[in-house]
């Protein structure tokens, strides 16, 4: 009932809405709407109360939290747990430390993150209440090959998510998400299995909402950006984290209903800033020139180097634009 009122409120900012009204639409006593509008104050929301006219929410607190997010979510992604740090180490760890117990689809989600990881074993910047750091179990029954297509599924839902608010976003195969040459989200796909049995895939999201440059350590101020620097106002990391939920919930249903990837594929193609260009593959002791071809349908990247047609799985390169 709390998400209730809150939608209502959150529908209704410009006017006063009041109690007979809520408890009218919700079926519920006025009593029982006002000890919600008390819980809600207690949570942090600012509501206005005038007599006669009814309430109003005047601010509402900037937390990740399942009720903060509620609100922004429909049914089937308000069916999976939904965990909230205000602050943590990690998601990806504490995910990786419950995952085996935990239901398929859980979601870690953190305001902060004290050891946010990135890719090879860099550190991931994770100030307070600025961005989202978001993971996501599942435990598909699929062999580990597959893993690599998770990473592509999760990166053409953050770009549906936040394409409509940054025109031109484009994915970096296989995990980054980046507006011209500066990146706006990275990817941490990590998992446990043997051959053929996949225990479990954690996905670890780092968005950059509302970091401004001076957030930024100073080596990654002209490689990394949010939308805030982007577009110049403030985002709802509420709704963008809810859009991004909703977008990882339906495509990873649509693999679960169809065992395929290829919708997900087919947005990472179309939106590659890869595909067709020349670009350099950075091995541990080598780097070779290569013109992108295509991403198959396993997720890999083929390419034309100077000694034939290869496709790289991700994770054994590191790709630039030459
Ligand atoms: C990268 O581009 O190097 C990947 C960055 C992934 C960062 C996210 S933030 C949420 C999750 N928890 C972590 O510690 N890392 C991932």
């Amino acid at each position: 009932m709390k998400s209730k009122i809150l939608e209502l409120l959150l529908k209704n900012t410009s006017d006063y809405l009041s109690g007979e009204t809520m408890s009218e639409s919700l079926g519920v006593s006025r009593a029982a709407v006002w000890k919600v509008i008390h819980q809600l104050r207690e949570d942090g929301y600012e509501i206005e109360a005038v007599s006669r006219k009814g309430y109003r929410l005047i601010h509402q607190p900037d937390r990740l939290s399942p009720d903060c997010l509620a609100p922004y979510l429909t049914s089937a992604a308000l069916d999976r747990p939904l965990i909230h740090f205000a602050s943590i180490s990690s998601t990806n760890d504490y995910a990786k430390s419950i995952a085996l117990e935990a239901e398929e689809g859980t979601i870690i989600i953190a305001d902060e993150q004290s050891k946010g990881r990135g890719r090879r074993g860099r550190e991931w910047h994770s100030p307070a209440n600025k961005n989202i750091y978001l993971s996501m179990i599942l435990k598909p029954d699929l062999p580990i090959q597959q893993v690599p297509l998770f990473t592509q599924m999760a990166a053409a839902a953050v770009w549906e998510a936040l394409e409509p608010i940054l025109p031109g976003l484009s994915i970096k195969w296989p995990n980054d998400l980046m507006l011209e040459n500066r990146k706006i989200c990275g990817i941490l796909t990590e998992m446990s299995g043997e051959m053929h049995a996949l225990h479990y895939l954690v996905i670890g999201l780092g968005i950059n909402v509302n970091t401004v440059t001076t957030d930024f350590p100073e080596d990654l101020r002209t490689i990394g950006s949010s939308l805030r620097i982007e577009t110049g106002t403030v985002q709802s990391r509420q709704k963008l984290a809810a859009n991004v939920i909703e977008r990882l919930t339906h495509h990873y249903n649509h693999v679960m209903q169809t065992g395929s990837f290829e919708s997900a594929l087919d947005i990472c193609r179309k939106r590659s800033n890869l595909l067709g260009e020349t670009i350099n593959i950075h091995t541990r002791d080598s780097v070779e020139a290569a013109r992108a071809i295509e991403i198959d349908s396993d997720g890999r990247l083929v390419v034309e180097t100077a000694s034939g047609m290869q496709a790289l799985s991700s994770g054994e390169v590191s790709i630039r634009k030459s």
